[in-house]
Formats: C-alpha cells, structure tokens, sequence
C-alpha cells in the first residue's frame, strides 16, 4: 500500500494557508495504481449482496462509478445543492473549511436496500455523517462506507461510531 500512497502528492497552503492538501489527482490518473485501487476496495463487497452504491460529489463519484461497474450495481449521486432535478432531501453539515448542504432523491432506494457509500477522503467525518443520515432516513441500509483515504489525525471515524469505515490509504 505504501506505494499507491506514495503517488498522492502533498499541496502545501491549499485550500489554504496551514493546510496540507492531499491531491489524489496523480493516484486517478496513473493506470496501474487505480486499477489497483478499485480492485482492492471492490473486492470487499464481492458476494455481499449489495443493491447500491452512493457516490458524494465531486470526487466519490470516481470512487463510487468504478465500485459500481465492477460490481453491478447502480450508482446514486449524493449532490451539492441544486443540481439534483427531482424532489430532494437535504442536509446540513460542517466540514473541515466551513459548512455546506447535500442532498439525494427522495426516491433513490427501495426499502432495506443495502449501500455501500464511496468518497475519496475522510477528514473530519462531517459529510459522510451527513451522507449516512440521509441514506437511512430513506429507508436503506449503509454496508460500509469506503474511502481511497483517511486522515487519521482528524478522527472521522468519531462521527461515524455506528458505520463499518474502511479506507485504503491512511495517513
Ligand atoms: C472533500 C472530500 C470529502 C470531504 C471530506 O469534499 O471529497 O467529501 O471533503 O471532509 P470531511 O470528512 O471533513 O467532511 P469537498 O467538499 O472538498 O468536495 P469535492 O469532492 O467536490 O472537491
């Protein structure tokens, strides 16, 4: 794993000062390493009768649309808001710069439904907590929540002490 690792590059003062920006850009874009990537996060969910996948704009969609090739399912978009066309549920949540709102269809699953939910990065846990609670108050079950990476330091996993967490990378 030090490898793929490896390949993310660090963007010191982005978005701004102090803060050490881990760009996965270089992991997406290198062939072998996102194989890689997809390969071992996927193969968690073989034969675990999942009927979804949920991708958290931007960046979980990558994650989220190659978990969902690879295992036949379809994908659900969690949206920042005013991009979903039909009716919506809505949440509000902080980040690790600030606040923002989510939202999903108010159709997205048949009851009990089983999701995994994909984004590429868990810092403070704040947006996947959002996530998870929009995903239940409509009626479907969250698997596990899958991450190319985690911040370790800044203890998402704190916000999410009832969700099975996995992430790839860990720093
Ligand atoms: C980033 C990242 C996660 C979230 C993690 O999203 O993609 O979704 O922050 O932070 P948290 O664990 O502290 O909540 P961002 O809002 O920057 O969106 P993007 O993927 O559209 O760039």
């Amino acid at each position: 794993m030090e490898d793929l690792k490896k390949i993310i590059r660090d963007i010191p003062d982005f978005p701004k000062k102090g803060i050490i920006f881990k760009d996965i850009t270089t992991l997406l874009a290198d062939p072998k390493s996102f194989n890689r990537m997809i390969d071992l996060i996927a193969h968690r969910y073989i034969g675990a009768k999942i009927d979804q996948i949920v991708g958290v704009e931007a960046r979980g969609f990558l994650l989220g649309a190659a978990l969902a090739y690879k295992l036949g399912t379809g994908i659900t978009l969690v949206r920042k808001p005013g991009k979903l066309p039909y009716k919506t549920l809505q949440k509000t949540y902080q980040l690790e710069y600030g606040a923002d709102t989510l939202e999903i269809h108010q159709d997205a699953f048949k009851p009990g439904d089983r999701v995994v939910v994909a984004d590429d990065l868990l810092a403070t846990g704040g947006t996947m907590a959002a996530v998870v609670e929009l995903i239940q108050e409509l009626g479907a079950e969250v698997v596990e929540c899958a991450f190319m990476a985690e911040l370790e330091f800044l203890e998402g996993r704190k916000r999410l002490p009832q969700e099975k967490v996995f992430s790839l990378l860990k720093f």
